[in-house]
């Protein structure tokens, strides 16, 4: 639940009238992709000083859970064989009548399996990449840190996948933070280059076992999403709602087995809820969609879909199931129905 100030808000609108007012935006284009729009923002460089518009709240009261769609993704990190990838890729489009309509969805292939998928896969699902390259430490504010093609083996660059209309990016996944040393600058700056090509962005944050045991979990979530919320609150403002995803995944929960607890999950997606609502803008902690991953699978995703602060799941091995996969978007319908919407 988000804690806000009076006035209180009405939520007349269903989640794809609200997607669509946001889509229009008078700040944005939108760009066709097939059969999936998706948003860019436009190049403005005029929107600094939202200091201003961070409020304490004078009434805090309970108002509302997030607006946005369920948005499920299947992160297949460094996993593949162009046979096992088409096989999944089949398996997915054979699923395509069994999957509601109420929810959006993406998969993240590998780079090199990402051409394949976005030609193969039907257009039900959106294609992600799982990462994209920006340099780090370029003090860049003006130009969005854009000077990322060029002279950078083995990278891959957001106006490359603006080219090859790839329309989502998940970036700072925890293995990338600790294994490849991302750090909270690092994905804040990668963030705010991807929105300016145009790219929707799934950001994901998440504390060690040894910072929850220590009791620093909130210390860092905040800290990375000040991180991003300093590059893209700044200068893209409205970019963020249904273009900006927030994927909370504990390290402890990723390929564990052992899932976060209902109460552990709701606690942080409201927690991060208020911090958008009191640190961005209440409109933002709304809009917002904020996935919870860590071994979520075809079993336990009902029970999470029933939290109210849950917009949808970031899945990892369970993805590279077609079936299962299909399975776990379709908890869209029971949030849906757990928050009376
Ligand atoms: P698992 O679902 O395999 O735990 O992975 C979660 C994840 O890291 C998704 O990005």
């Amino acid at each position: 639940m988000l804690l806000v100030a009076a006035p209180p808000t009405t939520r007349t609108s269903s989640p794809s009238t609200t997607t669509t007012a946001m889509m229009m935006s008078a700040r944005r284009r939108t760009m066709s992709m097939g059969s999936s729009a998706f948003v860019r923002a436009t190049k403005s460089r005029g929107t600094r000083g939202s200091a201003g518009r961070r409020r304490a709240p004078s009434t805090v009261r309970v108002v509302s859970e997030g607006t946005g769609r369920f948005i499920v993704g299947g992160n297949w990190k460094c996993n593949g064989t162009r046979a096992s990838v088409k096989e999944l890729v089949e398996t997915l489009n054979k699923n395509v009548p069994n999957i509601e309509k109420n929810c959006d969805v993406f998969c993240c292939p590998t780079f090199l399996h990402l051409p394949y998928v976005k030609e193969n896969l039907d257009s039900r699902f959106n294609v992600c990449a799982q990462n994209s390259w920006v340099e780090a430490d370029l003090v860049d504010p003006e130009h969005h840190y854009d000077s990322t093609t060029g002279a950078f083996t083995g990278e891959i660059s957001a106006e490359m996948l603006e080219d090859l209309e790839v329309p989502f990016v998940l970036l700072g996944h925890s293995e990338r933070r600790t294994l490849l040393g991302e750090t909270d600058e690092i994905v804040g700056k990668k963030v705010a280059h991807a929105r300016y090509h145009g790219l929707s962005v799934v950001v994901c944050i998440g504390e060690s076992l040894e910072e929850r045991e220590n009791g620093t979990t909130f210390d860092v979530i905040f800290k990375q999403l000040k991180a991003v919320a300093k590059e893209i609150d700044d200068r893209e403002h409205s970019s963020w709602g249904s273009s900006v995803v927030i994927a909370y995944e504990p390290i402890w929960a990723i390929g564990t087995g052992k899932v976060a607890t209902p109460e552990q999950v709701q606690e942080v997606h409201s927690k991060i809820r208020n911090w958008l609502a009191e640190n961005v803008s209440e409109d933002v902690a709304k809009a917002t969609r904020i996935q919870y991953g860590g071994s979520v699978n075809a079993s336990n995703c009902a029970d999470l879909a029933k939290l109210s602060d849950i917009d949808g799941f970031l899945v990892g091995g369970a993805s590279l199931n077609g079936d299962d996969f299909a399975a776990i978007c379709n908890a869209s319908s029971v949030h849906y129905k757990a928050v009376g919407r």
